[in-house]
């Protein structure tokens, strides 16, 4: 089955084209074409999104982008079975540019194919299923599994029974741990997005130089809150700055590395907890943060000492992308479930 998907919820904006074979019980696939177009030059003078400049350049890039696809599916006369859109959650203007788009495109030119809305949620949860080209994945192996799904909007722990069939287990009850990395990220003067800049100075910093809170640690919940840590590095800051200290870079860089660390000790232990308690072969990280090699590195090493199994995405898979919107939507059509294709900013997993 060949898919192609289109992906615009927040300040990317991009166009894949996926094969799936194997049905629910054997899902594998192949990227045939997976392109990328950040916003993250135009928002970065804001310090954030600005959901209109994004509608603004997703209408422009839409066209542009869908030209070289086009060109690709003419030249090896790929037949387009299903056309993949995000749906939600995001940014409603930004949605409604893709959905309007994907609309068009399946009256106009692939109107034989089906049109499916998808969960961007979803498409992070599948995402580590675009390994190597038709890797095939012994699901027995992999389920139940627990799913880590961290990113600017969500963090998420689910218990997935099998591949179809999820719990949600637990959330953040205000920030996205990827919303508090780039908050912070600005505090520290750091540039948009925060996230991958904190990994970045954090290596050359120390970890144990502000001892910060682990929120909700050892409650015995799979919930979350990044809130309270994000406020204690301001505090942190503030008082630097009542006692005359400039923030250098050995500073910057010490901060980070503890504010990461303390982030990851929760999203890690909890993680874990719940791997145990449900007795789940395997964990499986995903969403924009997972792109942080020292979340990867530290939730892996817990995982091979506890003899789980752990997935994450290929590195280019981890933020967003039309390449996992196109495979949650295979997995969707297979399982025969339907979704108004409209804007839904708030849909939940
Ligand atoms: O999944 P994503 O591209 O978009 C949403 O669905 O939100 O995630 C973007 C988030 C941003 O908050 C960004 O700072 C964070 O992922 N992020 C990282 C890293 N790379 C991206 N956070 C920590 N370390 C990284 N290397
Ligand atoms: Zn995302």
């Amino acid at each position: 089955m060949n898919v192609l998907a289109i992906e615009t919820s927040c300040d990317e904006t991009s166009f894949a084209l996926i094969k799936g074979e194997g049905g629910l019980k054997n899902p594998k696939f192949k990227v045939l074409k997976n392109i990328v177009l950040s916003q993250i030059k135009v928002h970065s003078p804001f310090g954030g999104i600005v959901p209109n400049l994004a509608k603004r350049e997703h209408l422009t890039n839409l066209p542009i982008l869908y030209q070289k696809v086009e060109k690709f599916i003419k030249n090896r006369k790929i037949n387009i079975d299903l056309i993949a859109v995000t749906i939600g959650p995001g940014l409603e203007p930004a949605l409604w540019t893709g959905i309007n788009f994907a609309k068009n495109i399946h009256k106009e030119k692939f109107p034989h194919s089906q049109l499916v809305g998808v969960n961007h949620i979803e498409g992070h949860l599948y995402s580590f299923l675009l390994g190597k080209d038709f890797y095939q994945f012994n699901p027995s192996k992999i389920y139940p599994a627990i799913a880590l799904i961290v990113s600017g909007g969500h963090t998420i722990l689910l218990y997935l029974k099998d591949i179809i069939t999820w719990k949600k287990l637990g959330e953040t009850k205000d920030d996205a741990v990827g919303e508090a990395f780039d908050k912070v990220g600005r505090m520290l003067n750091l540039p948009y997005p925060g996230g991958p800049e904190i990994e970045k100075v954090a290596k050359k910093g120390n970890s144990d130089f502000v001892n910060f809170p682990r929120p909700m640690i050892y409650q015995k919940n799979y919930d979350f809150s990044f809130s309270g840590l994000k406020t204690s590095v301001l505090y942190f800051l503030q008082d630097l700055k009542k006692e005359g200290k400039k923030l250098d870079e050995n500073l910057i860089a010490n901060i980070a590395a503890s504010f990461q660390k303390a982030a990851f000790d929760v999203l890690v232990y909890k993680t874990l907890k719940a791997a145990q308690n449900l007795n789940a072969k395997s964990v499986i990280l995903a969403g924009g943060v997972a792109a942080n090699k020292f979340l990867r590195k530290e939730l892996k090493k817990e995982c091979v000492k506890n003899k789980i199994i752990f997935f994450a995405p290929p590195f280019d898979f981890n933020t967003d992308n039309a390449a996992m919107i196109g495979v949650a939507a295979y997995i969707q059509y297979l399982k025969g479930k339907k979704r108004r294709i409209s804007a839904q900013a708030n849909l939940e997993i």
